[in-house]
């Protein structure tokens, strides 16, 4: 892509420096930062983005699996503007509260789960997961069952990063040199690929739901509270889990009195092809889901949980004179935030956004699959619009390339060099899209990968990893 004046008031060389003086970014490898600073997001226009230099890319990744509306509707922009003039902010403490949050909680509970029909608000993804299990708790203790505390999450789940929620996270790198809490324990992830040698896929999942229950064995049900998993496990590498699964573990949950959280956070708002995936396409009915990114399309901050009739009525039991359920933030419910939502979900519904997901994602599926020829090209996996491609040094045995090859990093900035931006996981790429692609943007963006992966394999051997 040419280098093309800067856009609008930006000064691009200076808000570089100020950004490397001045920002500390979420997830940042300081062994690049300090010398290469970040590139500037600036502009953006349905699925595309630009940088400060006015380069433009395909975004294959949808800001970070949340701009599923597609950027730069202005729609929004001006539901949040005539909210902000109107009235941008109150508390909703008590008994206090605003338009926009109390519409949009009817209209989750419209759309979610016939059985999930109150929402607490927060701010995001991790917020969510941490208010859900201060919740959680405290329904227990509210039910005289003090000793129910412990979470069963999974290794490489992605929950967030509040204290909590980085407890809850199971992917270790994410935790090297923080500390986490002691209330989680961390069950296997469901990793077909990288599934015990011979096991079919029906034998993995009798293994899986096996340690589940020697866990609740071991620990005794009486000390667990919750079971939460993302349907499909997002940031630890889109693993899709073997068929029946979550159906299996919400069962065993359900007799041993475990709550089944569902953290929606990517998968709800179309992602899978429906609002919710928990029970369209996993057929879960779980207690407790939480929503965050889609819910808003990343045009505010937001985060929600979606509480079962059966909780809230433990929720709302009066405490007696005075007492109230001490948890929430000043944003809970902001109301600019759910008047982005509101809009947002009116333009997924009015555009059939979740049929374009089914239609358009198996298709995106399968061309993704024609780069399974490359050298690198391990696995391709993943559900419709939440997919990622997992690179190795030998596909027979498995093998990693060695984690200084930065392979994920490689192919990346090939695909960036040619216009599209995906996302580097480690040795993994993942692509989650805004929920507006098209075929013909499917098969512009794989011919762009295809020529990514070549590249790949060329400075690979070039610098002899492979
Ligand atoms: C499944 C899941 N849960 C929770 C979170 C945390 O959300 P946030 O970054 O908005 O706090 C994420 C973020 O990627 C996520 O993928």
């Amino acid at each position: 892509m040419t280098q093309q004046q800067a856009k609008g008031s930006y000064d691009a060389k200076d808000l570089w420096q100020k950004d490397k003086n001045h920002f500390i970014h979420p997830f940042t490898d300081f062994s690049v930062f300090h010398e290469n600073g970040c590139d500037l997001i600036t502009d953006s226009d349905g699925i595309y983005v630009e940088d400060a230099h006015g380069n433009r890319f395909i975004d294959g990744i949808a800001g970070l699996w949340c701009v599923n509306v597609g950027h730069g509707r202005a729609e929004i922009g001006q539901a949040m503007a005539e909210q902000a003039t109107r009235m941008a902010y109150f508390s909703t403490f008590n008994n206090l509260s605003n338009a926009p949050a109390t519409e949009l909680a009817a209209k989750l509970s419209e759309l979610a789960p016939a059985h999930l029909n109150h929402v607490f608000y927060s701010c995001g993804g991790s917020t969510a997961n941490d208010a859900t299990i201060r919740l959680v708790h405290y329904y227990f203790n509210r039910l005289g069952k003090p000793s129910k505390k412990r979470i069963l999450s999974r290794t490489n789940a992605y929950h967030g990063t509040t204290y909590m929620a980085a407890s809850l996270t199971g992917i270790a790198s994410n935790n090297w040199q923080f500390d986490t809490l002691d209330l989680v324990t961390h069950l296997s992830e469901a990793n077909c690929y990288r599934r015990p040698e011979g096991m079919s896929e029906a034998e993995y999942c009798d293994h899986l739901v096996d340690e589940l229950e020697q866990t609740i064995d071991r620990l005794g049900a009486d000390n667990i509270a919750a079971f939460i998993a993302e349907p499909i496990m997002g940031a630890g590498g889109v693993l899709v889990a073997p068929q029946g699964y979550h159906s299996r573990v919400q069962a065993i949950c359900r007799a041993n009195d475990i709550l089944f959280i569902a953290d929606e956070v990517v998968t709800g708002f179309g992602r899978l092809g429906h609002f919710f995936a928990s029970e369209a396409v996993f057929e879960t009915q779980p207690d407790i889901i939480n929503v965050a990114k889609g819910l808003s399309s990343g045009y505010a901050p937001l985060g929600a949980t979606l509480i079962s009739d059966a909780l809230y009525a433990v929720l709302s039991t009066p405490q007696g004179p005075g007492g109230v359920l001490s948890t929430g933030f000043t944003y809970s419910g902001h109301p600019v935030s759910c008047a982005a939502a509101l809009k947002n979900i009116e333009i997924i519904e009015r555009e059939g956004i979740c049929e374009n997901v089914r239609e358009v994602g198996p298709y995106l599926e399968s061309k993704l699959k024609t780069l399974a020829s490359h050298e690198t090209v391990g696995d391709i996996r993943g559900s419709h619009f939440m997919m990622a491609i997992e690179n190795v040094a030998n596909k027979t045995t498995k093998e990693l390339l060695p984690v200084d090859a930065r392979v994920g990093d490689r192919v990346a900035a090939e695909a960036q060099k040619r216009g599209l931006i995906i996302r580097p996981v480690g040795h993994l790429n993942i692509i989650s899209p805004p929920l507006i692609w098209t075929r013909q943007v499917v098969d512009d963006v794989v011919a762009i990968l295809d020529e990514a992966f070549a590249a790949t394999t060329r400075s690979l051997k070039a610098d002899g990893y492979l």
